[in-house]
């Protein structure tokens, strides 16, 4: 195995939110070993988002001092975002890399779904990226420079039962990253979005010990710690990764069928071609959405 510290991250600062435990902590641990200046967020509540706790922070920041690194607790919530950004900038006076990675679970089927229950993941997981990532984002354009990583899950991609609030966010972060990486290219400022799979506490209960044992939380952090380094040009792509495994995913589409432009056509008529529409053989993979776009509408012009 290649040594980690190859890849070097010294006068870096990155922000690791939820990084009191779980995957976020390998994270912090994997780039303060790295050289990187961590500010080790936590806001030390329980799995469903209740109680508040400095304790989780604080052990990871003395972890990585006790091995000669550098980092600084923040203890707020990712919905206090503005506040974390502000720690780096006290402390460090700069930030080049955010990895938002807190987040809770409050599952229930959706038929029982509360409000509460959907705002509460809404807001931990899409206000809090937002409000981390946006207070990081102007200070990132000014030094033309900056890493980002949005944290999303298998449920999000594929959907779970029980999890509709969880899986909307975690596909809305996906979706996010891409707009972000448009946004961000010409700033040198990278996104890119991965859905992890590890034995955290979140992940406790779900899986059988053999398994618990193999998809261990330090798998992760490598992928997550050079999408952040200076010299990767990956940006607005979304990875799964669990195991020791990493794959990269990308949308796939149908070579579908275009009725005849300036005819009207209906229900049945969309019916008698579904077999097409839906069928991948010779499917196409569009990179963005002006590929996507006026490729079937330049074919259905005969342009
Ligand atoms: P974890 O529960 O071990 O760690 C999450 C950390 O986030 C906790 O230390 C918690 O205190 C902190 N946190 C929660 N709400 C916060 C808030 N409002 N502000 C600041 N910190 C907050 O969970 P794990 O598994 O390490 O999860 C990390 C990320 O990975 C989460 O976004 C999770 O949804 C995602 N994920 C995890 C999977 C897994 O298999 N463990 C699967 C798919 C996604």
């Amino acid at each position: 195995m290649t040594e980690d510290t190859e890849l070097r991250f010294d006068e870096r600062v990155a922000v690791v939110t939820g990084a009191g435990a779980g995957i976020g902590r390998e994270h912090a641990i994997l780039l303060a070993r790295s050289g990187a200046r961590v500010i080790v967020n936590d806001l030390g509540g329980d799995i469903h988002g209740g109680g508040k706790s400095n304790q989780a922070a604080d052990l990871v920041v003395e972890e990585i001092k006790y091995s000669g690194g550098d980092a600084v607790a923040n203890y707020d919530s990712v919905e206090d975002g503005d506040r974390i950004i502000e720690t780096a900038l006290d402390h460090y006076g700069r930030v080049d890399i955010v990895i938002n990675n807190a987040g809770i679970l409050r599952d229930r089927s959706f038929q029982n779904m509360t409000d509460e229950e959907w705002d509460a993941i809404y807001n931990v997981h899409v206000r809090g990226s937002y409000k981390v990532t946006q207070a990081a984002w102007n200070p990132m354009r000014d030094q033309n420079y900056g890493r980002i990583i949005m944290t999303g899950s298998a449920a999000g991609i594929y959907g779970n039962f029980g999890q509709t609030n969880y899986s909307m966010a975690k596909l809305g972060l996906y979706s996010f990253c891409r707009s972000l990486a448009i946004e961000g290219r010409k700033r040198n400022i990278h996104t890119n979005t991965i859905a992890p799979i590890a034995a955290s506490r979140l992940a406790a209960g779900i899986f059988p010990d053999e398994i618990l044992n193999a998809i261990k939380s330090e798998y992760i952090s490598p992928l997550v710690v050079w999408l952040c380094h200076e010299s990767c040009e990956e940006s607005g792509s979304l990875f799964e990764a669990g195991a020791g495994w990493i794959g990269k995913l990308r949308w796939e589409r149908s070579p579908g069928h275009g009725f005849p432009l300036g005819e009207s056509f209906s229900p049945a008529d969309v019916k008698e071609q579904w077999g097409k529409i839906t069928d991948f053989k010779g499917a196409t993979h569009p990179a963005n959405g002006e590929e996507a776009i006026t490729s079937f509408v330049k074919a259905q012009m005969g342009v």
